[in-house]
């Protein structure tokens, strides 16, 4: 068996994108678009990796050290982008005594899988020397053509730009994809010169090149949704394409393991989000992130949550919102409820609409079910938080913690000053402020006595209704 090592050309410009950052960042689903091709040269376990890269060139090898920790790869650095062909040669440094088949492979094709790269492989002949991927599209665009001769064998790929005007009908256009010899490759490559309507080195001319020398070549064309895949991102339209095109593929996935989307042309879900069975999904969702997924879910409609294990048999009503946080079995969270990070709620907690949480710990059974903050605290089982409660945790300077023990009943509108505990089985009438510590089933009320005026309102409203007559 041949060695295969892969070349990704990633050092154009992207100037397509509008962007200060570098295209090969922008994210598709989730992920940077440079991951995409990384993850696949790793996934076809190619023994050498070499990237070469140019514009932005820091960025990028910034992201893909703190991405990639542990892969070695190589770094190539095409100081001048004279074309593709230049591109490669730029890679034979660290390929020099490589005896094998390069892969060639552009860095802003995100929706490329290796099933695709598979069947391309399987459909080359064990002599090829050279191949190229194409695509039939109806649009050509402004792709290299593939020419193909009277026995329908591949012998040039002409650059839109250098074609004739009957070239140009031509559909079954260059991909960008390729496997050749490394050896013929960079002989190949040192020949080329840029004698050609943009003044570049192509890479595209390894076909004529190979052609002329009766080098074994062909091509593979594939059509519709595989050809669309092949297809690179250059500018916002075609990220949003690549996008939609994964997205799709994530979301079919999802449906195949049991979920139901109830309009998956709305539903946005991260490669990264792990569902159990019989889980429903309304319009409108995002899943973002290392979220995790329980049997028997329902998450209504317009929810976002990110980093985020919902467990068994939970609820998680319309519009709310939790990041990397933790609801458990059979809890009811929202409609509107924002959790924050470090939320952890265990087994049948009740949160409301309008409640915000944040680093708190609700025991099982523990509620809150209208418009409260609940932030650096510790509920204990089966205590219920009434309408309005708030954890004074911040003095402006500094956070502190409220603990409150099991079973206790905290009023409406109570404002709960940190630091400060309530032991188990307290009541906390409506109102309170409370500062100082709760003793275990006691009743704590912090209200000024109530005065009633009889028959004040009547003599109040004769009143003011004289002054306007
Ligand atoms: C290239 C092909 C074209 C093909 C198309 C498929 C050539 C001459 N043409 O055209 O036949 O249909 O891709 O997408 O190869 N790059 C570098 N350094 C350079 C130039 C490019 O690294 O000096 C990288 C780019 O970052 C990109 C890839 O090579 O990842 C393709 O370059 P691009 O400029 O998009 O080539 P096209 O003109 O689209
Ligand atoms: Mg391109």
């Amino acid at each position: 068996m041949k060695k295969n090592a892969c070349v990704i050309m990633a050092a154009g410009k992207g100037t397509r994108m509008k962007s200060n950052v570098s295209k090969l960042l922008h994210q598709v689903a989730g992920k940077a678009i440079i991951d995409y091709t990384i993850d696949l040269a790793i996934e076809m376990k190619l023994d050498k990796i070499v990237l070469v890269l140019g514009h932005q060139r820091e960025e990028i090898q910034a992201h893909l050290q703190h991405q990639y920790a542990d892969l070695s790869f190589d770094f190539a650095y095409q100081h001048e982008q004279l074309g593709t062909a230049h591109a490669v040669s730029c890679a034979e440094p660290f390929l020099k005594d490589f005896d094998g088949n390069v892969w060639i492979l552009s860095g802003d094709v995100p929706a490329l899988t290796s099933e695709i790269l598979k069947s391309f492989e399987a459909s080359l002949d064990p002599k090829t020397i050279v191949a190229v991927a194409g695509m039939y599209l109806e649009d050509p665009k402004s792709y290299g053509r593939l020419l193909f001769d009277d026995q329908n064998q591949l012998y040039a790929i002409r650059e839109a730009k250098d074609c004739t005007a009957e070239q140009s009908l031509t559909k079954t256009v260059n991909a960008g994809l390729y496997r050749a010899d490394a050896k013929v490759l960079f002989e190949a490559l040192r020949s080329f010169d840029r004698k050609n309507a943009q003044g570049e080195y192509y890479l595209t001319d390894l076909v004529e090149y190979a052609s002329q020398r009766k080098i074994p070549t062909q091509a593979w064309v594939c059509k519709g949704e595989w050809a669309a895949s092949l297809e690179g991102v250059n500018d916002r339209y075609d990220l949003w394409l690549a996008q939609q095109r994964i997205t799709s593929r994530i979301n079919k996935k999802a449906m195949l393991s049991g979920v139901t989307l109830a309009q998956p042309d709305q539903t946005y879900i991260e490669a990264s989000v792990k569902f159990g069975q019989d889980i429903k999904i309304e319009s409108s969702v995002s899943l973002i992130g290392h979220c995790q997924i329980g049997s028997h879910v329902l998450i209504e409609q317009g929810c976002r949550l990110e980093d985020t294990i919902v467990e068994d048999g939970a609820v998680v009503h319309a519009y709310t919102v939790a990041v990397k946080s933790k609801i458990g079995a059979k809890s009811q969270i929202g409609p509107f409820a924002r959790l924050r990070e470090g939320t952890v709620l265990e087994e049948n907690v009740k949160i409301g609409n309008f409640v915000e949480t944040k680093k708190v710990h609700m025991q099982k059974g523990a509620k809150a079910s209208h418009l409260s903050y609940l932030g650096d605290a510790k509920i204990g089982t089966g205590t219920n938080i009434g309408a309005g409660v708030i954890t004074c945790n911040y003095d402006g300077f500094d956070k502190f913690h409220t603990e409150i023990g099991n079973d206790v009943f905290v009023g409406s509108d109570c404002q709960l000053v940190a630091p400060v505990k309530i032991a188990d089985g307290a009541i906390i009438a409506a109102g309170t402020t409370v500062t100082k510590e709760v003793p275990a089933n006691a009743l704590t009320l912090s209200r000024s006595p109530q005065l009633n005026k009889e028959e004040w309102a009547i003599q109040f409203k004769a009143k003011k209704k004289n002054k306007r007559t």
